[in-house]
């Protein structure tokens, strides 16, 4: 059986592709999804993706992905900074995670400098737009031991 990451996407990011374009770009969250799993597929890797804007809906996933998913690649949206339930299902996750956001929430508001993840995940991506996806793929094939050695 084919080792599967699980992808999630929090709340709003349904709306990329015309939501605040300046900030988050014009590819949609699909366009996204697909050149995660391009990614993923190229190492060998399937992937699965969920997108709610409910934060139990995501907890559940990831209680699944505890069972299912080889790994996990999180981009909460605004619950990054406030959500310490998802901090805490995250934490239960014994498999490497990696946490990806478009934009670089440092640069931005005071309210979006914390992140309640990234004290639970391997690592954080910020500020590269859809390239993130793609970096965080790279990353979780050298942290499940999968890369080719260099
Ligand atoms: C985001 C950054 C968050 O602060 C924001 O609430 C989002 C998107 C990003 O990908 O840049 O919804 O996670």
């Amino acid at each position: 059986m084919t080792d599967t990451l699980l992808l999630l996407s929090g709340p709003n990011l349904n709306l990329l592709g015309t939501r605040e374009p300046h900030i988050y770009g014009t590819a949609t969250l699909a366009d996204h999804v697909e050149r995660t799993r391009a990614a993923a597929l190229r190492n060998g890797l399937g992937l699965e993706h969920l997108q709610s804007n409910f934060e139990g809906e995501l907890l559940e996933a990831i209680h699944a992905a505890r069972t299912s998913a080889v790994g996990i690649i999180i981009n909460a949206g605004a619950l990054t900074h406030t959500s310490w339930a998802l901090h805490d299902a995250m934490a239960a996750f014994e498999g490497p995670s990696i946490e990806v956001h478009l934009s670089n929430p440092a640069a931005r508001e005071p309210f979006r400098h914390l992140s309640v993840l990234a004290p639970v995940v391997n690592g954080s991506i910020c500020g590269f737009g859809g390239l993130g996806y793609d970096l965080a793929v790279e990353a979780m094939v050298t942290l499940l031991g999968r890369a080719e050695p260099n």
